[in-house]
């Protein structure tokens, strides 16, 4: 197929066609159009010219929908079937923010692909995923779709979900083609509410936002989906400097930019355009290439070339895109990829749902080694017996498909009446262990809190029961990070278990038992209370950095500490694991660490073997410590053994004040250790971009 040729063969109008995204509800004749969606007039001829279909529910209506357009669309060019495959798609993994706390690449990836292998036979051909967006407000729903708080762990698991959809490169081979999102800087909507202005410097963007979506580029990303959020004081839709400027030319990417949902009419709410037609034009002269549901294109893009203002030639470009990714992906040889159902498909996903649902929930508090639990308990809370544990974007999962705590921990569970319980029906226990927090529709799109407290409730049976001389532990999911300081002292066990999805009760039962051992670590620091956010491990120095000898006029709140209740890495296992004979050789382009890790129980363990850089003096301020290298390590019980790896020396480079990255002359401390703050000093130096013992 010369896409060249089919380009010049293209009317213009079947050429913008490609540039529209339609749902698939316009396709499905038994269904009633209802809502927004209703409002919009899509002819029949610009249904058989759109490029694209977002939201198809099954293989079946995909295969029919591509069908019925080759026989009737005029140049027989295949849609694509776009969904947001976030985390599963029938079969629900952790959210991601659960996900990410397993610090294992590798997982992730056979994560990635088997949701990949799964969604394939369900009708999709594109997922909006991985979100690469950093978190650092609790406040914020969407944390739970994001991998949390740090940019290298963030960096790091972003190309995994790539390679984990699309095994590399894009091609015929793939399973998926991954959509990054939302370039760019999206997690930082202020003050934690949803579409909010983002407003950062370019220096900051440059160091610790744009490595993420770059990482998922490198890996074969070949589409990049644009966020609501403005940058500079320009919607990101609008926004040629960070599109054209930044994304194509500086990051190099080649690929498809596609518009969040209807977000380029909301140019007009944003007051930078007059018009739909206007708007079209700032979003394809900032190189949109796909107008995801705003009909902006459709409506006015022919006009805007026969008119003069818009050239032909950007038109082609994006059809050229567009075009290019619809070759690499094999549509041309084969239209139907992904959309013929195999009744007979058996992979056991379930087992890798499971495996990454054990490494994804992180146990922060074991008070006397009150857990694993296996006798001399109760089971109670509003998360037992209802099945909630997918979080949001669980796209065709369906909870009445997944096992519940009751199902698991059986005549064990007392029925569920909030905190108006009758405390004898625990009399003949010494310890409980409750199943509360947030439901799945309190945290994804849309979801900002300003409060992120557990419930009244939740706090209340807490505390009767813990005056009732009972022992709690407190299994709680979230979508988010919340403010646990009201329970804290009471619960003798904190579990956070996120949102695990499908095998939420059976991994949860296996680590509280001792069947399974805990290796998760927070991927997201937990505030002592909302007025902390946005708080993150990897803060700045001040001028005045809080000292306990000085009481005032430092950097910190009169009401609370400047620490998070919890922080980023915390996560304890029920093994002893400690970590000795940590040292650091610098070597070419990268520093070799080496450590040992001795086990001095009698449970099998993973951890997480962290490397902290801090840059001793440098021409711009940088963190305390910065999360740089990290190994997942498997550690037998009772045993000693000695781990190595490298931190690549680029890790050490900053963006300096002139927007440029580079490695600057100096000192350098690394922190080696299984926890933020509990490492191991060493130091290295660099001069002339060589680094050196020190
Ligand atoms: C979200 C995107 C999502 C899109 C399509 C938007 O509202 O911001 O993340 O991919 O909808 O469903």
């Amino acid at each position: 197929m010369d896409l060249n040729e089919l380009l010049s063969s293209l009317t213009l109008e079947e050429k913008v066609g490609q540039l529209v995204q339609l749902a698939g509800v316009y396709y499905d004749t038994s269904s009633e159009i209802t809502g927004p969606l209703a409002n919009f007039e899509i002819t029949d001829t610009q249904k058989y010219t759109a490029g694209s279909i977002i939201g198809v529910s099954s293989a079946k209506e995909a295969y029919n929908i591509q069908k019925e357009y080759l026989e009737k669309s005029s140049h027989k060019i295949p849609l694509l079937f776009m969904a947001d495959v976030i985390h599963g798609s029938k079969t629900i993994f952790p959210i991601p923010l659960g996900a990410s706390s397993s610090f294992n690449p590798s997982l992730i990836e056979k994560m990635a692909k088997y949701s990949a292998i799964e969604a394939a036979n369900m009708g999709v051909q594109v997922t909006f995923s991985p979100m690469a967006d950093l978190a650092r407000d609790a406040r914020w729903g969407r944390n739970m779709e994001t991998n949390g708080e740090d940019p290298y762990l963030n960096k790091v698991l972003t190309s995994s979900y790539v390679r984990g959809y699309q095994g590399g490169e894009l091609s015929s081979d793939s399973l998926l083609i991954s959509c990054v999102k939302h370039f760019a800087a999206y997690g930082l909507v202020d003050a934690g509410r949803e579409y909010n202005t983002v407003d950062l410097s370019k220096r900051l963007l440059l160091e610790q936002h744009y490595p993420a979506y770059e990482s998922a580029i490198k890996s074969g990303s070949k589409m990049v989906m644009s966020a609501f959020n403005t940058i500079d004081s320009v919607p990101v839709t609008a926004n040629k400097k960070v599109l054209d400027d930044d994304l194509r030319n500086m990051l190099g990417f080649d690929g498809v930019v596609i518009s969040d949902w209807a977000a380029i009419t909301e140019l007009i709410n944003h007051r930078v355009a007059m018009d739909s037609k206007d708007s079209a034009k700032l979003s394809i002269d900032a190189t949109v290439d796909i107008d995801m549901m705003s009909m902006a294109y459709k409506d006015h893009l022919v006009e805007l070339v026969n008119e003069g203002v818009v050239s032909m030639e950007l038109i082609d470009n994006s059809v050229k895109r567009i075009l290019e990714i619809k070759k690499a992906y094999g549509l041309f040889d084969n239209p139907f990829k992904n959309l013929e159902f195999d009744e007979n498909f058996n992979v056991d996903i379930n087992q890798v749902a499971k495996e990454v649902a054990l490494e994804s929930i992180v146990l922060l508090k074991n008070k006397n080694n009150i857990l694993p639990m296996t006798k001399n308990y109760k089971v109670y809370g509003k998360h037992v017996s209802s099945s909630d544990y997918h979080g949001p974007w669980s796209w065709q999962g369906d909870i009445n498909d997944t096992k519940s705590i009751e199902s698991k921990f059986g005549d064990k569970v007392v029925e569920y009446r909030g905190s108006d319980f009758d405390l004898q029906f625990f009399s003949d226990v010494d310890n409980v262990i409750l199943f509360i927090g947030e439901t799945s529709f309190e945290s994804g799109e849309a979801k900002s809190k300003t409060d992120i407290r557990l419930s009244k409730t939740d706090v209340e049976i807490i505390k009767k029961l813990k005056f009732a001389g009972k022992n709690v532990v407190a299994c709680i999911f979230a979508g988010r990070p919340l403010d646990l300081s009201e329970i804290n002292d009471l619960c003798d066990g904190i579990i956070y278990a996120w949102f695990p999805g499908s095998e939420a009760a059976s991994a949860i039962y296996d680590l509280i038992t001792g069947v399974s051992n805990f290796s998760a670590k927070l991927s997201m620091s937990l505030p002592r209370t909302t007025g902390q956010c946005p708080i993150y491990y990897n803060d700045y120095p001040t001028g005045r950095p809080f000292d306990k000898a000085i009481d005032t006029y430092v950097s910190k709140y009169i009401d609370t500490l400047n620490s998070p209740l919890y922080t980023f890495s915390d996560g304890l296992t029920y093994s002893n694991v400690t970590i000795t004979d940590a040292t650091a050789k610098p070597n070419k382009d990268h520093i070799v660490i080496t450590c040992n890790l001795e086990n001095h129980s009698d449970y099998d363990c993973m951890e997480v073997i962290q490397v902290y850089v801090k840059d001793c003096i440098s021409t711009v301020i940088k963190p305390e410590r910065e999360l740089k290298a990290f190994k997942k390590v498997r550690i037998a019980k009772n045993t000693k053994s000695t781990f190595e790896f490298n931190l690549n020396l680029e890790e050490l480079k900053l963006v300096n004040n002139n927007e440029q990255w580079i490695l600057e002359d100096g000192d350098f401390e690394l922190y080696i250790g299984l926890n933020v703050n509990n490492v191991i000093k060493q130091k290295v130096g660099v001069i002339n971009g060589i680094c050196i013992n020190k």
